[in-house]
């Protein structure tokens, strides 16, 4: 893929990647690459949006007739589909949305693609979660996504454990009301041992020093160890890990097979 800019005149449309901090995402490098090889007339730049201003920063890009929509990312997946005029499917089993379109009249329309990204990237891969047991880290936007996705593709069992228990057991709920999905139980703690998968999707990685998610002691030899956490794209979790002999699964296949999805739900693609 070619890593030139793409050329930036004064009709290109502009799309963005909201984050904060921004500095993890790795969207803009993936858009405008491919913006740069299709010769597609646009250009997407990360958007710090910090909570208290969010609101702020989002009803200025509504009036932006020349901004085209978002890659949505930590902290805001949650936040911003309260802010959506309107939500797909998997945005409202989840609550959550990792991309939004704009359109001309200013309205937001937000879906979610983090679940059939991270699944795709984990077949690609070689492992199916059909059958098998999940325990999931966290219960923000992108695992509301993830547990939707592991659950329609037949995973047997998914033990959400999260800091603030009741997030945990509120994702368990929506994925049975929402989703007629029951395979799920909420925990406050876990050890790791016996089960197939474990998914990090808290925000724990992102800066040096970060806690593990969870320590790897107990975990069996034969567990796939994946984070979603895409730059430092090798996690101390994933590295330590490795040192232990298990296997990982990066974060960046879960952005890699949901950039045509994102792109084509948002015109920028
Ligand atoms: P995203 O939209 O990208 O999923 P999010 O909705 O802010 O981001 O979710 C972040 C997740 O990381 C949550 O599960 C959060 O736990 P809480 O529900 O308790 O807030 C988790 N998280 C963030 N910082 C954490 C920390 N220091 N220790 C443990 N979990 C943490």
């Amino acid at each position: 893929m070619t890593k030139e800019m793409p050329w930036v005149t004064g009709a290109s449309r502009v799309f963005g990647t909201i984050a904060h901090p921004p500095h993890h995402v790795r969207a803009p490098m993936l858009f405008n690459a491919l913006f740069a090889e299709r010769g597609l007339d646009n250009i997407m730049v990360p958007i710090d949006a910090p909570p208290a201003d969010l609101a702020a920063v989002i009803a200025g890009l509504r009036k932006m007739p020349n901004f085209g929509g978002l890659a949505v990312t930590i902290p805001h997946k949650i936040a911003l589909a309260d802010m959506c005029d309107s939500l797909g499917a998997v945005a409202k089993i989840t609550g959550a949305v990792n991309a939004i379109r704009f359109d001309p009249d200013g309205s937001m329309h937000g879906d979610n693609f983090d679940g059939e990204g991270f699944v795709t990237g984990l077949a690609l891969k070689g492992h199916s979660v059909a059958g098998k047991t999940i325990l999931m880290i966290g219960a923000g936007g992108a695992a509301r996504a993830i547990a939707a996705a592991v659950c329609a593709a037949g995973a047997e069992k998914l033990i959400i454990v999260n800091r603030t228990v009741k997030n945990a057991d509120a994702l368990r709920n929506a994925l049975v009301k929402e989703g007629n999905h029951h395979q799920s139980i909420a925990q406050d703690s876990h050890d790791g041992s016996g089960v197939d998968i474990i998914i990090n999707t808290t925000s724990l990685g992102l800066k040096p020093g970060d806690d593990l998610p969870l320590a790897l002691d107990h975990v069996d030899d034969n567990t796939l160890i994946a984070d979603i956490i895409m730059i430092p794209e090798q996690t101390a979790w994933l590295l330590a890990a490795e040192q232990r002999g298990l296997a990982t699964h990066y974060g960046r296949h879960m952005l890699d097979c949901q950039i045509e999805l994102i792109g084509s739900f948002i015109g920028a693609l």
